[in-house]
C-alpha cells in the first residue's frame, strides 16, 4: 500500500506566533476566472522573539504577483514563494512594518469550495478551517486576530451586492462600469471567520432591539424570488437574539447582522462576524417545500450560527485541537435553545436518537478520538459528531455537576475572563472549577479519552433493612491510540420508582457522592446504598441521558414497562420502552437468521399501544416513542457479525406484530390527528403530524394494498405529509404502479426546486433492498442530479451509502465498490465532500464476513488510488488500520 507522508500536527506543539498582526486591509477586484487580492498586513515581531527568525506565511494553490515590504519591492533573496506559503527574510527587529500581497485567483475553478468560490453566479468564501489560505498569504491560524478593513471593486450590472464582515464603510461606482464598497469590522477576529459575498440577490430585512437598546439591523439575501421563502429563518434569527440575551446575557455587537443563503456549500452554515453564510437547505423554507424536520432544522442552524458570535467568535479557539471549545459549547447552547422553544423533553429525544446513530458508531470505530484531539492530519475531518455532539454532552455534563447557578456563573466568568481572546478548553474548565470549587480534573478525561463508557448495573433490595443496594461498574473501551483508560467521572442521574407509580425519597445514600437525584460515578467499581425504601423499587438510570454512555443493566420487561408508564421523566420514559424493544429485535435477528419465527413480547407491544393511545401525552413524544430502534441501532447493539438483510427483516417483522395488534388505535389514530386548520410550522401542529404519520405507518405495515397511502399522497397538503406518504410508498411498495405514479407527480411539480428534488432522490436511494444500487445509478444520469453540487451529491450518493443499510451493504459487496468509484470521482472535485461521504464505511469491521471482505477490497481500491487528497487518504487509512 502507498505510505502516506502528509504532515501531521501535535497539540503538545504548540507556540505562538513569532509575529504579531496588528491590521489588515484587503482590496478585491473580482472577476470569475481572475481575481486581483491586495492585502495589507501590518505586522510586528513579538517581544523575545530571535530577530534572525523570518516570517512564514501560509498558501494554498496561490500565484503571487506583487509583494512589498514598506511600499518597496522586496529583493528576490530576502523571501521565498511557493503555492504553499511565503517567508520573508530580514525584516524589522521590533518596529511594525507594513506586506503588500498580491495574489491572483480564480474563483469560477474552485471546486473545493473553501477560500472564494462562485456559486449560482454569486462569489462567496468559505474559510473555516484553512480556506483564508487560498486567498492570500497570511499566518492562517486561529490564535492571530487582527482588526479588518475590506474594500470590493466589481462589475456593478451583474454584482451590485458587494458584502463584507462589520460595518458598512460606503461604496461609490466607479465610471468604469464597476464599482466598489468598503466594509470595516472593528472586532479583532481570526482569518477563518473573514466572509465577502458580492452578487445579484434579493434581500428580506428586519431590525432587532438590543437589551441595552441598540437598533440591529437584520437582512437576509437570497436568490431573486425567494424572498418569501426566508421568512422562518428571520423569525427564528429575533427568537434566538432574544435567546441569547436572556438565558446567557449575550447581546450582539454590531449595527448589523447579514446572513446569506448559498446553493453550493460543503457544511450546514459558517459563523463569520456579522456575515453567516448558509447552505440554502438551512435558510429556505415554506410550507409547499419543507417538512417539519427542515423547519427545525432552520431554527437550530441559525440559533447555531448565530451564538457562536459570542462562542467562537468573540471567543476563539488557540488552535485547531480546540474545535469543541467553540463547537460543542455552541451546540449546547442551541440544543437548549431548541428545547425552551418546543418540547424539553422530545428535543432530548431527537438529540439522544441523533448521537447514538451517528456519534456512538464513530466511538466504537476506526476513527475515535477525543473530543479534543491531540493529533490530526488534516483538520477537515475532525469537523466530527464527536467534536460536535459528544462536545455539546460534555458541556452539558458540567451543567449537570454543578447545577443551574453555578453553571450560569461559571459561563458568565468564562465571557468576562476570556473575551477578545483565543483559549483552550483548560481554560473554559477552570472557570467552572473555579466558582464551583470543585477538581474538576477527572472529570476532564471526557474530553481527552475516546471511546462510550460502558456502565454495567446491578441492584438488590433488602426488605428486612428497607435498603437498595445499586452495584455500578464503568470501562471505557480502547480505542485508536489509546489502549488502556482511567476510570471517568460520569454523572449518572437515577431515580427509584415505588409500585404505586411515586418516587421513592431515600433517608440516606452511602457509597457514593449524591447531589440531587445525580450519583458522580468516579471508580472503576462502586456500591451505593439507599436507605429508607419501604419497598421494592424500580431504577430509572441515566435519567434524561445525562451521561453519553452505554448502560448494561438487565431489567425485566415488567420493570422497565414500569418506568415506562410512571417516570416523571420523559425522556426516561421513552428509554425504558426502547429498551424492551432492543432484545426483541435482537432476537428477532437471530430468529431470521436461523430461520426461525420471529417472536415479539407483549410487554413491547402493551408498552407501545399504551404510550401511542395516551391522550394525557403530548403527540410529538408518542410518535417518538412509536419509532422504535432503526436498523443501524439494531446492528450497534448487535456489534459484530451482522448481517443487514436480518435485521431488517426481523424489525419488519416486530413492526408487522405491532401494527397488528394495534391497528384499532392506529386508526383512530390516523382520523384523530388530522390538521385542525391550515398549516402552521409550529412544534405542536408538527408533533400532531408526527403521531399522525407514525400511526399511518403501522397501518401500512399491517395492509398489503397501497391504496391508501396513495391516497394520503394525493390529499398532502403539506412537504411533511407528502414526503411521509411518498416515502412509505417507496419503502413498502417499491414496485406498485402507485408508486411510480407518486415519484413521477413529484418530480414534474417541484421540478426546478432543487431541495425538494433532493428528497426525491433521497426517497429512492434510501428504499431498501438490493434494487437499490441500479436505482441510484439511473439517478445519476437524471437531468436534475449534479455531480457538482456538495447538496445533490450528499442527498443521492451519500442517502444511499449512510441510510440504506439492506441496499448499500448488498452481500455481492457491489454497494461498496460503486462508493469507491464515486469518492474517487468526487475526490478530484471536492475532497472535503469526498472524505464526509467515506465515512459512512466506518462500521465495515462490525460486518459479518462476506461483506466486511469486500469493503476492505473496495477501501484498498481507493487506498491505492493515485493522486488522493490528504482529506480522504487520511480518512482511508485510519478506517483500514483501526
Ligand atoms: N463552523 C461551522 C459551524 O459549525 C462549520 C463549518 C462550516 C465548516 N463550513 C465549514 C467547517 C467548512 C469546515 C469546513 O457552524
Ligand atoms: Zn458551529
Amino acid at each position: 500500500m502507498r505510505t502516506e507522508t502528509g504532515q501531521i500536527f501535535h497539540l503538545e506543539d504548540y507556540a505562538p506566533a513569532d509575529f504579531v498582526l496588528e491590521r489588515v486591509d484587503l482590496t478585491f477586484e473580482l472577476d470569475p476566472k481572475d481575481t486581483k487580492v491586495e492585502a495589507r498586513l501590518i505586522f510586528h515581531r513579538r517581544d523575545g522573539v530571535d530577530p534572525a527568525r523570518p516570517l512564514v506565511l501560509d498558501g494554498d494553490e496561490l500565484t503571487m504577483t506583487g509583494l512589498m515590504l514598506d511600499q518597496v519591492d522586496i529583493p528576490a533573496n530576502d523571501h521565498d514563494v511557493t503555492p504553499q506559503s511565503l517567508t520573508l527574510r530580514n525584516l524589522p527587529e521590533s518596529a511594525p512594518f507594513e506586506v503588500t500581497i498580491v495574489t491572483q485567483i480564480a474563483p469560477e475553478s474552485n471546486t473545493k469550495l473553501m477560500g472564494l468560490y462562485r456559486t449560482n453566479g454569486v462569489y462567496c468564501t468559505q474559510c473555516e478551517a484553512e480556506g483564508f489560505r487560498r486567498i492570500t498569504y497570511f499566518p492562517d491560524r486561529p490564535d492571530v486576530l487582527a482588526v479588518y478593513t475590506v474594500n470590493i471593486i466589481a462589475d456593478k450590472a451583474t454584482t451590485p451586492l458587494l458584502l463584507s464582515n462589520g460595518n458598512y464603510l460606503g461604496g461609490a461606482g466607479m465610471g468604469d462600469g464597476r464599482h466598489f464598497a468598503a466594509w470595516f469590522d472593528p472586532h479583532p477576529k481570526p482569518s477563518y471567520l473573514f466572509a465577502l459575498v458580492a452578487g445579484d440577490l434579493g434581500v428580506v430585512e428586519d431590525s432587532f432591539t438590543t437589551a441595552s437598546g441598540r437598533e440591529v439591523a437584520l437582512k437576509i439575501y437570497v436568490e431573486h424570488g425567494k424572498e418569501p421563502r426566508a421568512a422562518y429563518a428571520m423569525d427564528a434569527l429575533k427568537r434566538s437574539m432574544r435567546w441569547d440575551e436572556e438565558v446567557f446575557g449575550r447581546e450582539y455587537d454590531l449595527d448589523i447582522f447579514m446572513i446569506v443563503a448559498v446553493s453550493d456549500f460543503n457544511m450546514g452554515a459558517m459563523e463569520n462576524k456579522g456575515l453567516n453564510v448558509f447552505n440554502d437547505k438551512y435558510v429556505l423554507a415554506d410550507p409547499e417545500t419543507a417538512t417539519d424536520q427542515d423547519y427545525a432544522n432552520i431554527e437550530a442552524i441559525i440559533a447555531h450560527e448565530y451564538f457562536h458570535n459570542w462562542t467562537g467568535n468573540r471567543i476563539t479557539c488557540r488552535d485547531w485541537f480546540q474545535l469543541c471549545l467553540k463547537e460543542g459549547l455552541t451546540v449546547y447552547r442551541d440544543h437548549e435553545f431548541s428545547a425552551d422553544q418546543r418540547s424539553r423533553a422530545v428535543k432530548r429525544i431527537a438529540e439522544v436518537r441523533h448521537l447514538k446513530a451517528e456519534q456512538f458508531p464513530e466511538d466504537a470505530g476506526p476513527l475515535a478520538h477525543p473530543v479534543r484531539p491531540d493529533t490530526y492530519r488534516e483538520i477537515n475531518n475532525f469537523y466530527t459528531t464527536t467534536v460536535y455532539e459528544k462536545g455539546s454532552e460534555v458541556t452539558r455534563m458540567i451543567a449537570t455537576l454543578l447545577g443551574p447557578d453555578l453553571f450560569k456563573r461559571g459561563m458568565d466568568l468564562y465571557f468576562e475572563r476570556h473575551d477578545g481572546q483565543a483559549v483552550t478548553i483548560e481554560d473554559f474548565v477552570a472557570c467552572f472549577a473555579e466558582v464551583s470549587g470543585r477538581d474538576l480534573s477527572q472529570f476532564s478525561l471526557w474530553y481527552t479519552q475516546a471511546g462510550t463508557p460502558l456502565v454495567t448495573a446491578s441492584g438488590t433490595y433488602d426488605a428486612a433493612r428497607q435498603a437498595f443496594t445499586l452495584s455500578l461498574e464503568q470501562m471505557v473501551p480502547p480505542t485508536p491510540g489509546q489502549p488502556t483508560k482511567e476510570p471517568m467521572h460520569i454523572p449518572l442521574r437515577v431515580g427509584l420508582l415505588l409500585e404505586d407509580g411515586s418516587e421513592a425519597k431515600a433517608q440516606r445514600i452511602d457509597g457514593i457522592e449524591a447531589t440531587g437525584d445525580v450519583l458522580h460515578l468516579t471508580e472503576r467499581s462502586q456500591t451505593v446504598t439507599f436507605t429508607g425504601i419501604a419497598s421494592r423499587p424500580v431504577v430509572s438510570l441515566n435519567r434524561g441521558f445525562s451521561a453519553p454512555i452505554n448502560l448494561h443493566f438487565e431489567q425485566p420487561p415488567a420493570d422497565l414497562a414500569h418506568v415506562a408508564l410512571h417516570e416523571s421523566d420523559l425522556f426516561a420514559r421513552w428509554q425504558a420502552v426502547n429498551a424492551i424493544a432492543m432484545p426483541n429485535l435482537v432476537a428477532g435477528t437471530a430468529a431470521v437468521a436461523a430461520g426461525r419465527p420471529v417472536e415479539c413480547d407483549a410487554t413491547l407491544i402493551e408498552a407501545l399501544v399504551a404510550a401511542a393511545g395516551d391522550a394525557g401525552l403530548e403527540p410529538a413524544f408518542r410518535a417518538q416513542t412509536l419509532a422504535l430502534p432503526s436498523e443501524a441501532d439494531i446492528a450497534r447493539e448487535i456489534g459484530r457479525d451482522t448481517d443487514p438483510d436480518a435485521i431488517h427483516e426481523a424489525r419488519r417483522q416486530v413492526v408487522a406484530a405491532v401494527a397488528r395488534a394495534g391497528h384499532a388505535v392506529f386508526a383512530r389514530l390516523v382520523d384523530e390527528m388530522r390538521a385542525d386548520g391550515p398549516f402552521t410550522p409550529d412544534a405542536q401542529s408538527a408533533g400532531r403530524r408526527a403521531l399522525r404519520n407514525a400511526a399511518l405507518g403501522y397501518r401500512v405495515a399491517a395492509e398489503e394494498d397501497p391504496a391508501p397511502v396513495a391516497d394520503a399522497f394525493a390529499a398532502a397538503d403539506n412537504m411533511t405529509d407528502r414526503l411521509q406518504a411518498l416515502t412509505l410508498l417507496c419503502h413498502r411498495f417499491p414496485e406498485a404502479a402507485e408508486t411510480g405514479a407518486a415519484l413521477d407527480a413529484f418530480r414534474r411539480r417541484f421540478e426546478t426546486d432543487a431541495l425538494v428534488i433532493d428528497k426525491w432522490l433521497s426517497v429512492q436511494a434510501s428504499t431498501p433492498g438490493a434494487g437499490a444500487l441500479e436505482r441510484v445509478r439511473g439517478l445519476m444520469g437524471d437531468g436534475l442530479f449534479n455531480a457538482n453540487n456538495p447538496n445533490r451529491v450528499r442527498a443521492l450518493i451519500g442517502t444511499f451509502a449512510f441510510s440504506n443499510p439492506t441496499g448499500f451493504n448488498r452481500a455481492d459487496g457491489e454497494g461498496y465498490r460503486f462508493l469507491a468509484a464515486q469518492i474517487l470521482d468526487i475526490d478530484g472535485r471536492n475532497p472535503q465532500l469526498a472524505a464526509r461521504i467515506l465515512t459512512s464505511l466506518r462500521s465495515w469491521r462490525a460486518l459479518e464476513e462476506t461483506r466486511a471482505s469486500h469493503a476492505r477490497a473496495a477501501l484498498r481500491q481507493i487506498a491505492q488510488a493515485p493522486r488522493l487528497s490528504p482529506d480522504v487518504s487520511d480518512i482511508v487509512e485510519r478506517i483500514l488500520k483501526g
